[in-house]
């Protein structure tokens, strides 16, 4: 049974009528549906600026890319691939489908986790790349794990100028920090230099004028963050509370049962939460990576 499961069972059997319950009763993809939305504040925040498309092309090293484990065109990671498939499904279903009436900035969707190290990088730019690689699909990929900066890294590009430069200056175009790559429909905004009172930008109104900037004017394409990990700092929370869909990263096999708990109870107030096994030692592994990958659902879809 996974920690998941085993989180929700647990729950269940001491009778909390938590987070995790909810979890529980639409822990199936079928689950989806009917979501009643709920009013957010800050979708009210007007937007002030234009987001512009076009800036050079970053030639990607793919090569690298792959050799971290990253799903790119030429990938032998089937198992991966169908994988992912299945986790951005119901996400995309969310935010394109039928479904996407009454969720709210569900082309916005947070990977979060409890604690560094789960896998929300990974996670992150997996999702990005497997939806990229789509015909038609557009994603913009967001670092906004400013403390911990990994997607340039893992990508091989420039961290700066990112998120931190755009929120703290007065006249920047968010458009100067979107790096376009040959990946067609493939946008990295890399998380920039840390100083101080970098967290703190996260959970600025600029930062909230950005997140409904986003979920209008690129309402026809999928925005991934990288989040800060939830029990670490307030920070990601307070993203949390700014997207429409929130993927919960959790290490299978070592995030406790208390730990995930204490999580899903941060997540209350998020439409649409699906949590995400990662690492599970299940039937399958990757080569030189010697864990494999799984996962697992959790909608929660309740009005409040
Ligand atoms: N499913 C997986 N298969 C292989 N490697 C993984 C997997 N998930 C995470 N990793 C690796 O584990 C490490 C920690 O993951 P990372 O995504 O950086 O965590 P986080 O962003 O949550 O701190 C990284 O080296 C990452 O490449
Ligand atoms: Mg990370």
């Amino acid at each position: 049974m996974g920690i998941i499961d085993e989180a929700l069972k647990k729950a269940d059997d001491e009778g909390q009528n938590n987070n995790l319950n909810k979890l529980a009763k639409i822990n199936t993809e079928q689950g989806v549906g009917n979501k009643i939305a709920s009013p957010q504040e800050l979708s009210k925040v007007r937007p002030k600026q234009k987001i512009a498309k076009k800036s050079e092309t970053i030639k990607l090293d793919w090569d690298f890319i792959s050799s971290q484990g990253y799903l790119t065109a030429n990938t032998e990671r089937l198992q991966m691939v169908e994988e992912y498939r299945t986790i951005k499904r119901p996400l995309l279903s969310n935010a394109f489908g039928t479904r996407s009436k009454g969720i709210e900035r569900a082309n916005l969707i947070l990977v979060t986790s409890s604690v560094p190290g789960e896998g929300k990088t990974f996670s992150a730019i997996n999702l990005a790349l497997s939806i990229a690689q789509e015909r038609d699909k557009e994603v913009l990929l967001i670092d906004a794990d400013v403390a911990k900066p990994s997607v340039a890294n893992a990508l091989g590009i420039e961290n700066t100028p990112g998120l931190i430069e755009y929120l703290e200056s007065d006249n920047m175009d968010f458009s100067e920090v979107i790096r376009n790559t040959d990946l067609d429909g493939f946008r990295v905004v890399p998380a920039g230099d840390w100083h101080s009172y970098s967290t703190e930008l996260l959970a600025s109104n600029k930062m909230a004028e950005l997140a409904s900037e986003l979920s209008q004017r690129y309402s026809d394409r999928i925005v991934i963050f990288d989040s800060p990990p939830l029990l670490a700092a307030t920070q990601g929370e307070v993203l949390a509370s700014l997207v429409g869909q929130v993927v919960l990263v959790v290490e299978a096999e070592s995030t406790l049962q208390a730990t995930v708990k204490e999580t899903v109870s941060k997540l209350d107030n998020c439409d649409v939460v699906l949590a995400l096994l990662n690492k599970t030692n299940r039937s399958f592994n990757f080569g030189s990576y010697g864990y494999g990958y799984g996962y697992g659902y959790g909608y929660g879809q309740y009005g409040h």
